[in-house]
C-alpha cells in the first residue's frame, strides 16, 4: 500500500500532542446540542489534520466531525474524528483519542486510532493485520457470554438512551460486567486487543468507527448490525466482537429492540422516546 497509513501515523501522533497539551488547559465548551459538547481542542485539532490531509492527498475526500472536511468526487475518503471523547476531555477524564480511517471504493482499507495519553497507537491495514505500537493484536478467546467483559456507548443527541439502557441492564445481568468508557473507536481498538469481548452501540457516525471497525476485523473479529447484518459505514448501529460471543448476543438485541424500526442511515431509533 502507498504511505497512507505512515502519513496518517505522523498525523495521528502530532494531532495527539496538541490534544494532551490543550487537556492542559483550561478550554472554553460549547454546545452543538444538549448534551454534545465541542471545545477549541476539537476544531484546532480538525485544522491540523484536514491541513496535512489536503496537502498530501489533494484529491482525497475529507469527512471530518466538526464538518472542516470536503467531499470531493473521489475513490479515497478519509473518515476523521479529530477527538474522540470530547465529553471526557472536557470534563478532565482522560480516555480521548484521535482517529482516521481511510475508505476506497467504499471500503476501508486503512485507520489509526491513537491515544495520547498512553501513547497507544492503533495501526491496520486491509489483508495486512492490525498492530498496537508495532505489536500484532487478536482478539480475546473468551467463548461464552457469561464470561465476558462488554462496552458501550451512548449518542449524546439521540433518543435511543431508554432502549440502550434496556440493553445494559440485560447484558450486566449476563457478563462480567459491562464499561461506558466514552470514545467508540478506542472501544473499538480494545476489542481487536481482547481487553473487551465485545462492543455495541445503537448509532455510530463513519468518523466514530471506520478505522477502529478494520482494527476489529483485521485482529480476527466480526463487526455487523445488531441483527448480524453487514455493517454500514454511515450512521447506524454497531456490534464488534471477538467472533465468539456474536451470536450469543444477537438474541439480546432482538429480544430489545423487536419490530423497532432501523432507518437507513439513522441507526435504531425508540419511536417511544421520541413523542415523550
Ligand atoms: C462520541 C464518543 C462516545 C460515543 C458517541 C460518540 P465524540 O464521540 O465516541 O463514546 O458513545 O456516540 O458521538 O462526540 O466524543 O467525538
Ligand atoms: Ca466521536
Ligand atoms: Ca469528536
Amino acid at each position: 500500500m502507498n504511505n497512507y497509513l505512515e502519513t496518517a501515523i505522523a498525523i495521528a501522533r502530532e494531532s495527539g500532542a496538541l490534544l494532551v497539551e490543550m487537556f492542559q488547559t483550561p478550554l472554553e465548551i460549547a454546545y452543538k446540542r444538549p448534551s454534545d459538547l465541542v471545545t477549541e481542542a476539537d476544531r484546532q485539532s480538525e485544522a491540523l489534520i484536514i491541513g496535512h490531509l489536503h496537502r498530501q492527498f489533494p484529491h482525497h475526500g475529507v469527512v471530518s466531525e466538526e464538518g472542516g472536511g470536503q467531499k470531493i468526487e473521489s475513490d479515497f475518503c478519509w473518515y476523521v474524528d479529530p477527538l474522540d471523547g470530547t465529553t471526557n476531555f472536557a470534563h478532565k477524564f482522560p480516555v480521548f483519542c484521535v482517529t482516521l480511517g481511510l475508505a476506497y471504493r467504499g471500503e476501508v482499507i486503512a485507520g489509526v486510532v491513537y491515544d495520547p495519553v498512553r501513547e497507544e497507537m492503533f495501526t491496520a491495514e486491509k489483508g495486512s493485520g492490525a498492530f498496537l505500537n508495532g505489536q500484532r493484536l487478536h482478539v480475546s478467546r473468551t467463548a461464552k457470554l457469561a464470561d465476558s467483559l462488554l462496552a458501550t456507548g451512548f449518542p449524546p443527541f439521540d433518543h435511543n438512551h431508554d432502549l440502550n439502557l434496556q440493553l445494559f441492564f440485560l447484558f450486566t445481568l449476563r457478563s462480567h460486567g459491562i464499561r461506558r468508557p466514552g470514545s467508540a473507536a478506542l472501544d473499538l481498538c480494545y476489542v481487536a486487543a481482547g481487553r473487551f469481548d465485545a462492543f455495541w452501540e445503537l448509532k455510530l457516525n463513519p468518523w466514530d468507527k471506520a478505522a477502529g471497525s478494520l482494527l476489529v476485523t483485521e485482529a480476527g473479529g466480526r463487526v455487523s448490525d445488531l441483527a448480524g447484518g453487514p455493517l454500514r459505514i454511515e450512521p447506524a448501529e454497531i456490534l464488534a466482537s471477538n467472533g465468539l460471543i456474536h451470536d450469543e448476543m444477537l438474541p439480546v438485541f432482538r429480544e430489545v429492540l423487536g419490530q423497532k424500526s432501523r432507518v437507513q442511515g439513522q441507526g435504531i431509533r425508540d419511536e417511544g422516546a421520541a413523542a415523550r
